[in-house]
């Protein structure tokens, strides 16, 4: 058998109150996809990030070749020939997607920047990956999976021996997934090291050749990838985990949101439905088909044109989020890192967010009760954590991503909308939060359900709604629905009539 390309030996790092890795080992040969499986704080990110040079282990050593190597910083990395995407994106969102590819090594003539040889090889690289965009547009117009996409032209820009993937799949979808893959396999192919790291059980066979599983901060196991599922859940998690569906259909209410007949030229159009107390109704559509706008514009985070949006009966003022929460309507959203979490404050203050209103009471913010509701949601969430104190920033990120769901949890918002709730969640907390939508609608809340994992959807909804171009062009019954009758109407076309 080959050297290893990379051996990483009893691997410890401590953070303050934690123990992020203990005496992890990990081998990587040149043209294998090695995945990195755990739960949400096992370790992955920790770990990769002493292979990348963003942090510095206590204790063990790095060899590439048999011999041992010094990571010190991420210059070191790229000398090596390790290249990483990053779980969180270390794109500058203010400068375009050419200044983000060529970040750190813009080509210059007569001490000038080049701008149109780095616009050439921006439009090179995103040739590679299959992206159509225009180099000069800034990165934060970009929606998050081609954001990832960017990043991975990024990487790959490097020419890396050891390539080094934390969740590139997590915000992409189905297409995509399948572009990424065909890019994997052709760097393996060439003898590049990879290690993947995703929480899509299925993704591990498709893609994969070796699995190595943490566990606290332990590696407990080497398994190939064609170990099954539930046999890789019971090493991550250790014990076995029913990843059934729970949903628990509730009695049927009054109708808590209606939206009629809402437009915003250009991005969905005559958009109407209803969600009822005690029910679940998933959204279902390719990506770009709108659900995140209507569900932005619902809860007043953004105009529209046209339409009325009604909770528990009464007219919401459009584009008005105080209103809207005012109101009970709470919205989980896609991009959470943007848009729900304060990352530099703590947990408890994090959850507290949204119910510091009704937890003033004649003037006082009844910070008691606040933490008291904190910590029962992030008990259970299961929230990984050294204390209610601990900031944002430094959870890891499955962790933050419970943090924000908690968020409107706490809220105890009559009329919830989730927008891709369980992704990059481990499969366990998964059901935790499955569980959680379950006791809302047994209580009588409503909640609206956007997701882009078929079978969640098919197995967390009452009804499902399916959107393609900015329309709703069907309505499925939970029992009556199949992913292949969902997909077909996600491809329809705007005439109405089903694409081939
Ligand atoms: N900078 C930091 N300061 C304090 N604690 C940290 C820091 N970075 C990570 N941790 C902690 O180390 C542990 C491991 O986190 P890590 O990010 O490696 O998990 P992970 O396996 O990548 O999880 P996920 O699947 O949620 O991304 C967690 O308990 C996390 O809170
Ligand atoms: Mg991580």
């Amino acid at each position: 058998m080959s050297e290893a390309t990379l051996r990483a030996e009893g691997l410890t790092k401590s953070f303050p109150g934690v123990r992020a890795l203990d005496g992890v080992d990990l081998s990587l040969r040149a043209g294998e996809v090695h995945v990195l499986l755990g739960e949400n704080g096992a370790g992955k990110s920790t770990l990769i990030k002493i292979l990348s040079g963003a942090y510095r282990p206590d204790e063990g050593r790095v060899l590439m070749d048999g011999r041992p190597v010094e990571i010190r910083d991420a210059g070191d990395a790229r000398r090596l020939g390790i290249s990483t995407i990053y779980q969180e994106f270390n794109l500058v969102p203010d400068l375009s997607v050419a200044e983000n590819l060529s970040l750190g090594r813009l080509p210059r003539r007569f001490g000038l920047v080049d701008t149109a040889a780095m616009q050439r090889r921006a439009r090179e690289l995103l040739e590679r990956v299959d992206v159509r965009v225009d180099p000069r547009t800034p990165v934060r117009r970009l929606g998050i999976a081609r954001m990832q996409m960017v990043e991975i032209a990024k990487a790959l820009s490097l020419d890396a021996r050891v390539l080094i993937m934390d969740e590139p799949t997590a915000v992409l979808t189905t297409g995509e997934v399948g572009k990424l893959f065909a890019i994997v396999r052709r760097l393996r192919d060439e003898g590049v090291a990879i290690v993947f790291i995703t929480h899509h059980l299925e993704e591990i066979a498709e893609i994969g050749d070796r699995v190595t599983v943490l566990r606290d901060g332990r590696s407990v196991a080497e398994v190939p990838a064609g170990t099954p599922q539930d046999e890789l859940v019971r090493l991550m998690v250790g014990r076995p985990v029913d990843q059934q569906f729970p949903r628990r259909p509730a009695e049927l209410g009054e109708p808590l949101l209606s939206v009629r007949g809402l437009t915003r030229r250009g991005a969905f159009d005559d958009v109407s439905f209803e969600v009822r107390a005690g029910e679940v109704v998933g959204l279902a559509g390719l990506v770009g088909a709108g659900r995140t706008e209507v569900a932005r514009a619902v809860f007043g985070a953004d105009r529209y044109d046209a339409g009325e949006v009604f909770v528990r009966g009464r007219r919401l003022p459009p584009h008005d989020v105080h209103a809207a929460m005012e109101a009970g309507l709470g919205l989980v959203p896609e991009d959470r890192k943007g848009q729900g979490l304060v990352l530099g404050a703590g947990i408890g203050e994090n959850l507290g967010l949204v119910t510091l209103r009704d937890a003033t009471r004649a003037g006082f913010v009844d910070l008691k009760g606040q933490r008291t509701a904190a910590a029962r949601v992030a008990e259970q969430l299961g929230i990984r954590m050294t204390g209610l104190d601990q900031e944002v920033r430094t959870l890891s990120g499955g962790n933050q991503q419970k943090v924000v769901i908690g968020k409107w949890l706490a809220a105890q918002a009559g009329v919830l909308i989730l927008d891709e709730p369980t992704r990059g969640v481990d499969v366990a907390a998964k059901v935790e939060i499955y569980q959680l939508v379950n006791a809302l609608t047994d209580s009588g809340h409503a909640v609206l359900m956007i997701s882009s994992d078929l079978p969640e959807v098919l197995g967390m909804s009452d009804r499902i709604l399916v959107m393609a171009r900015g329309r709703l062009v069907g309505e499925l019954r939970a029992d009556e629905a199949t992913q292949d009758g969902v997909m077909a109407l996600a491809v329809t076309d705007v005439a109405g009539s089903r694409a081939e």
